[in-house]
């Protein structure tokens, strides 16, 4: 299969009016979908409504396109969230997965992948000497990993998912803030706890802190372990050392008006 890229937002989020041309360029062939729910550097959540509503103008009817929904993140984020685009089968969606180790927090690598039975039976296939259907990718699984998802699940239960959020969502916000006042270029999507920032010029303190770094630009994703005691004690060391970087005028603070949009960049020219 040929790959079409579509360019995005600066959000990150894809840009539905690209997808539109895209789209019409390549209609005699059905689409497939890689729909982000919660991109891995910017947090970014597409408009999965405006997606399949730019698929149904460009005159895609739901036999001759398949979404795949990538909720790695987010999955767990999301439906906690009031103002956000749900995502549900009730939508014509062909699947959805969601990692167990990164917003649950189980110890080792492990996912859920929802998908329509009828795909599911398109895919399975019978396995004689264990006289079962397999519908795994590789032929074989963890059945370990399963327990610690239950486990997660049960332990924090709905409430207790939904507290992890909100206090997610407002630690976020207030690094987000905190940044801001100290002029530190930075931005946060909306319905997202990652936050994006102006890389740090010292590669020791970017070490002690692994902080995710790509270019001009480092994130923060704002876990339920995360307290404010913590974002305060990276605060203050941030600000500190930023006032040796930039000393004296010398040094600038890099230009990221192209990563993080020029309402975000807090370099002297914006
Ligand atoms: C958007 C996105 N999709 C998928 C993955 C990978 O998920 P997994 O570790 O469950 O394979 C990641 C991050 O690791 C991610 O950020």
């Amino acid at each position: 299969m040929s790959c079409v890229n579509i360019e995005t937002l600066a959000s990150g989020e894809i840009d539905c009016g690209e997808l539109k041309v895209k789209l019409l360029q390549n209609k005699d062939t059905p689409a497939i979908m890689n729909i982000n729910i919660g991109t891995t550097v910017r947090g970014a959540i597409d408009d999965l409504d405006l997606v399949i509503q730019t698929l149904e103008e460009c005159g895609f009817s739901h036999n001759r396109f398949y979404i795949h929904c990538d909720a790695a993140l987010f999955g767990l984020m999301l439906p906690f969230l009031d103002k956000a685009t749900q995502v549900t089968f009730k939508k014509p969606i062909g699947s959805v997965s969601v990692s167990g180790h990164k917003f649950l927090g189980c110890p080792m690598p492990c996912g859920v992948q929802i998908v329509r039975k009828k795909h599911i039976n398109a895919l399975s296939r019978n396995i004689e000497y264990i006289a079962s259907k397999d519908a795994t990718i590789t032929g074989s699984r963890n059945g370990h990993t399963p327990i610690f998802l239950w486990y997660a699940l049960n332990r924090k239960g709905y409430h207790g998912l939904q507290k992890d959020v909100q206090m997610c969502m407002r630690n976020a916000d207030y690094l987000k803030g905190r940044l801001k006042e100290f002029g530190v270029s930075v931005m946060l999507n909306k319905l997202s706890n990652t936050v994006v920032f102006e890389r740090p010029q010292d590669e020791e303190f970017i070490r002690r802190w692994q902080l995710a770094c790509e270019g001009n630009i480092a994130h923060v994703i704002v876990m339920p372990h995360v307290t404010i005691e913590k974002l305060d004690t990276f605060l203050n060391e941030l600000v500190e050392k930023r006032l040796t970087w930039f000393k004296d005028g010398g040094n600038q603070p890099p230009c990221v008006a192209s990563e993080l949009g020029k309402e975000n960049c807090a370099c002297p020219l914006h």
